[in-house]
């Protein structure tokens, strides 16, 4: 409350104020009056946000450009600092503060507040401040480890893809090669992670995808998916994962995996951004974390894409931002445990809106500050995932900025279309849902206290799948 009051009266912005009214919780009384000029350090202010929101990428080694792990580095790039966080490009996290749901697993957004200590302290010439507010060194995973593996041990299986050896100067490349799984009978898989093997592979791989080709037959219950459109739906029984820069992997929740069938193969899809020098072997693995044999979770997983795109697909003409909408109808009752919007340099927000089947309407999540070189997944945190009955409608609106006024527009002159490259467009959003019985559905409704499902809303649905 403190820093949020505080952070209001610094955004009036003068420059001089040097009291901040505090309120207390829930009651609105002034309750102290505090000094704040000069007052924020490196040492007991800044280093804290850093150490927590920013060094596991800005170190030597990670995926950042600049290393930002001492009070030099920050000092030095300053200015840069604040402006982007000023402008909440960094730490890469665009997601709508003001509606939709907030609990994350994965939160590592700023608050007002923070990036507000971060601004006025470098406004103040980013002092140092005493060296015995220092926080001790964070220490942080290895990124040649296995991020689960503190959690889960060493994956059950790991599978890597064929290499590739990306030119210096190229256009961007995608890369699809097949590697054998040798399964030789169900396994089900609680969780998953995709790394690029070495620091050359991480330096060139934007993002990747893990297909599971296997012989399942494509019907309703098989394939589970939360209704196909017309042009079929790429998400349906086989995508395993995405990685991308700033996606580490997935945990399925507690009862929920995915499946892989005997005789299973991975289909890669890499997309290579070459960096002005060779790098050889460009390659990414997969760990597979297994449920024992014969434990059969009860619900499945499923990857699925939502289109946006519409009936009349994309049509993004020059200088104008447009609007695109696509509908998908949930067959069963389901949970959504994440949000992650896809589109390329023109993408400029995303919504996902359920209808209920009574007809009431729900923003459930909103991107609204999309950066095409981000592919952050929001993750719902458990008690947050939304609840849906049998019968809601998904709605995806995607808005592609092709003016001028977006600064990722490589040229606001040019028509654009749907395509693989960046300068072509995408709109869909990559969601897990997790099917659930009509009674799973209920009690978990219950457990929420009508949090964010409606426990009235009890009519059967059709018969929910069974677990694959
Ligand atoms: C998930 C990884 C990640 C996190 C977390 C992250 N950054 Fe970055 N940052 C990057 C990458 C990659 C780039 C270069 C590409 C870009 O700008 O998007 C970058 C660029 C920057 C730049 C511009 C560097 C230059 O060369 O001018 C600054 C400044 C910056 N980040 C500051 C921060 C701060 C401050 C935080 C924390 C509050 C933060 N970043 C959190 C990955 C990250």
């Amino acid at each position: 409350m403190r820093e949020t009051a505080s952070s209001m009266l610094l955004k009036a912005g003068t420059g001089v104020l040097t009291l901040a009214i505090t309120f207390a919780i829930g009651g609105g009384d002034v309750v102290a009056q505090e000094s704040l000029e000069d007052d924020v350090t490196y040492a007991r202010d800044v280093a804290p946000i850093l150490q927590q929101n920013c060094q596991v990428c800005h170190q030597p080694g990670s995926i950042a450009p600049i290393s930002l792990m001492t009070y030099d580095d920050a000092h030095r790039y300053a200015r840069r600092i604040r402006s982007k966080v000023a402008e909440r490009s960094m730490p890469p996290w665009h997601i709508d503060r003001s509606v939709g749901i907030q609990d994350f697993k994965n939160d590592r957004g700023l608050t007002d507040a923070e990036i507000e200590t971060i601004v006025q302290w470098v406004d103040n010439g980013s002092p140092f401040g005493d060296e015995a507010d220092m926080p001790p060194p964070m220490e942080f995973p290895d990124p040649n480890d296995w991020q689960f593996a503190p959690d889960f041990g060493e994956p059950d299986m790991v599978f890597v893809s064929e290499a590739y050896d990306l030119d210096a100067v190229t256009q961007d490349k995608w890369y699809r090669p097949i590697t054998e799984t040798g399964i030789t009978e169900e396994r089900w898989v609680k969780a998953i992670e995709i790394r690029p093997v070495g620091l050359g592979s991480r330096r060139i791989i934007h993002h990747a995808l893990a297909f599971l080709l296997q012989d399942e037959e494509q019907g309703e219950r098989s394939a589970g998916s939360a209704e196909v459109t017309d042009r079929g739906a790429m998400g349906g029984p086989g995508l395993f994962m995405e990685w991308a820069v700033g996606k580490r992997g997935e945990i399925f929740p507690e009862g929920a995996g995915k499946l892989m069938m005997p005789g299973a193969r991975i289909l890669w899809e890499m997309h290579l951004h070459a960096i002005g020098e060779k790098v050889e072997a460009g390659q990414v693995e997969l760990g597979v974390w297994l449920y024992p044999v014969g434990e059969t979770p009860r619900n499945r997983t499923r990857l699925n894409m939502f289109d946006a795109r519409g009936r009349s697909d994309l049509d993004i003409p020059p200088g104008e931002v447009a609007v695109t909408q696509d509908f998908h109808v949930l067959k069963w009752p389901a949970r959504l445990e994440n949000f992650q919007p896809h589109m390329h340099m023109r993408g400029k927000a995303m919504s996902m809106e359920a209808i209920y089947p009574d007809g009431r309407k729900r923003i459930l999540s909103q991107v609204n500050n999309f950066q095409w070189q981000w592919h952050v997944n929001y993750i719902f945190a458990d008690d947050a995932a939304p609840l849906l009955p049998a019968g809601t409608t998904l709605v995806i609106t995607a808005w592609h900025d092709n003016t001028a006024e977006n600064a990722n527009n490589p040229d606001h002159t040019q028509w654009v279309g749907w395509g693989d490259r960046t300068v072509d467009e995408m709109a869909h959003a990559w969601v897990d849902v997790t099917y659930l019985t009509q009674e799973e559905y209920k009690s978990e409704v219950a457990k929420r206290e009508g949090k964010t499902a409606d426990p009235a809303n009890d009519e059967d649905g059709p018969p929910a799948p069974a677990n694959r």
